[in-house]
């Protein structure tokens, strides 16, 4: 069951079905996710998992590492960051960084080494030279790396400096990811983010005369004032510099949660039928640029490891994003980060007081986690390899957990036969479920079907989730 490649797949979505489909929906960068996070799950139930985790010395690791600061706030922005310009503010962080990076790395003991390692944020080359090689040098003391393990950073251009580019690579960071959202100027003006094109190009030349081979550059579509025109235009001027690898998110509008997004106003979005267009004007021009579609939101060139890794079927995602070799196990440093131990989520605390509060107790700074039960096991197995593979093979899932696909999904099925079956979105028989291609897009209803705790969320009819398109 192989589908065609078409590039302009979404041509066929009606108005009427694309009404039907945008409707709040999580990312699943998780699964559970984060809202089901509760405080039951807390410090000391996360030490456990910690003593639990030292037992097994030669399993990797992922970790994840949270640099919250940026100079200032993009209006759109919907990640945990913290805007300052005082100084003194990144070093006490890293003073609190640094405790917890041992706190941690005492309780893992022999547990040392890495086959994934992201600095996120905000805006991790907010920091000084000094400051960035400070943060390399207290988790290298503690841990190890795999030969070839995927070293990455988030870096915005309009900060990011030459000499920050070199330290980056004397350290052996080997993925670069660059924050562009969009070239044109009246959306950058309505999003307070003034990034010029030639900031983005000489980067990411430079970065190329570095030696970096995996360059990422993020877009968001669905921002205010974002018109078919200027978002082609957009796009063009990014494959002039053919980066290795794009994302191009979905703008989630979440201002009941991120209170700046006020700021935005409603009316200056593009409506829903434009934004899908916007994603179709995407995904046209990178396929036609000889790019290939990752996951849901993602292209990559086709010798990318990205790439290959979804022709094999096997891509996985986690807090990080999209990666070919992510250890079962990862742990989050940092205000706000999420580690996943020993079957458990668990979350820090987003607010720096309290973190240094825990930190000054000896306590890890956790504020609320999640431990799964079986059935979250089998059906985050199940979202997962959607959301990635847009494939599942139902016998390998039966054998991988011991139920019969059919009657443990009974209701996800019936969903399916009754929505994205007929639409298009799916095609299934008894042995596999596949995504099509206009499917992709639709992704995450397609997953919700097999969310349990999703139709509680709905009967509650609080707003949580941003929009699916
Ligand atoms: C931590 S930032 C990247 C690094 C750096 N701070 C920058 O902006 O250049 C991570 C990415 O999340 C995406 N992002 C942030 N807020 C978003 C939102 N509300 N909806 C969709 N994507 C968002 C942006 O594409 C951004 O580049
Ligand atoms: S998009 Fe990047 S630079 Fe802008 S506020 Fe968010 S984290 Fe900071």
């Amino acid at each position: 069951m192989t589908g065609t490649s078409d590039r302009k797949p979404l041509a066929s979505v009606t108005a009427e079905l694309l009404a039907k489909y945008d409707r709040p929906g999580p990312r699943y960068t998780s699964y559970p996710t984060a809202v089901e996070f509760h405080e039951g799950f807390d410090a000391k139930r996360y030490l456990l998992k910690l003593e639990e985790a030292a037992l097994k010395p030669e399993e990797p690791l992922s970790l994840y590492v949270h640099l919250p600061f940026c100079r200032e706030r993009c209006t759109f922005c919907g990640c945990n960051v913290i805007i300052t310009q005082k100084p003194g503010v990144a070093e006490a962080y890293l003073d609190d960084l640094e405790r917890e990076v041992n706190l941690i790395a005492d309780r893992l003991g022999k547990r040392t080494r890495l086959v994934q390692y992201h600095w996120g944020g905000g805006t991790p080359t907010y920091l000084t030279l000094t400051q960035m090689r400070r943060a390399w040098e207290m988790i290298a003391k503690r841990f190890t790396f795999a030969p070839d393990a995927e070293i990455a950073i988030e870096v915005d251009p309009r900060v990011t400096t030459r000499r920050q580019a070199e330290l980056l690579k004397e350290l052996g960071f080997n993925r670069i990811s660059m924050g562009v959202q969009d070239f044109d100027s009246e959306v950058q003006e309505a999003v307070n983010r003034y990034q010029t094109f030639n900031q983005t190009r000489d980067l990411h030349l430079y970065l190329r005369e570095l030696g970096f081979e995996s360059i990422n550059f993020d877009f968001i579509y669905g921002l205010p004032h974002q018109t078919p025109e200027s978002f082609r235009k957009t796009i063009e001027l990014a494959l002039e510099l053919r980066p290795d690898r794009v994302a191009v998110y979905s703008y989630a509008f979440v201002p009941w949660i991120k209170a700046h997004q006020k700021a935005i106003h409603l009316e200056d979005l593009p409506p829903r039928d434009v934004k899908l267009q916007l994603f179709g004007i995407a995904h046209e021009l990178f396929l036609g640029a000889g790019y290939q579609q990752i996951g849901m939101d993602h292209f990559a060139l086709p010798a990318d490891s990205l790439a290959v890794a979804a022709r094999a079927r096997s891509l996985f995602r986690n807090f990080m994003g999209y990666t070919t070799h992510p250890a079962r196990d990862y742990i989050g440093f940092g205000v706000s980060s999420i580690g996943d131990l020993g079957g458990a989520f668990a979350q820090n605390t987003k607010k720096l007081n309290r973190y240094k509060d825990a930190l000054d107790l000896g306590l890890p700074p956790i504020e609320r986690g999640f431990e799964r039960s079986r059935d979250d096991e089998i059906r985050r197995d199940v979202i997962q390899e959607l959301m990635c593979n847009f494939h599942l093979d139902l016998p390998e899932i039966e054998a991988r957990f011991d139920i019969r696909f059919a009657d443990y999904f009974a209701d996800a099925l019936r969903e399916l036969d009754e929505g994205p079956v007929p639409h298009g979105f799916v095609r299934r028989n008894e042995r596999e479920i596949e995504v099509t291609e206009t499917g992709r897009l639709f992704v995450r209803n397609i997953c919700m079907a097999f969310d349990s705790y999703l139709k509680q969320k709905e009967a509650e009819k609080k707003p949580i989730f941003s929009r699916t398109v």
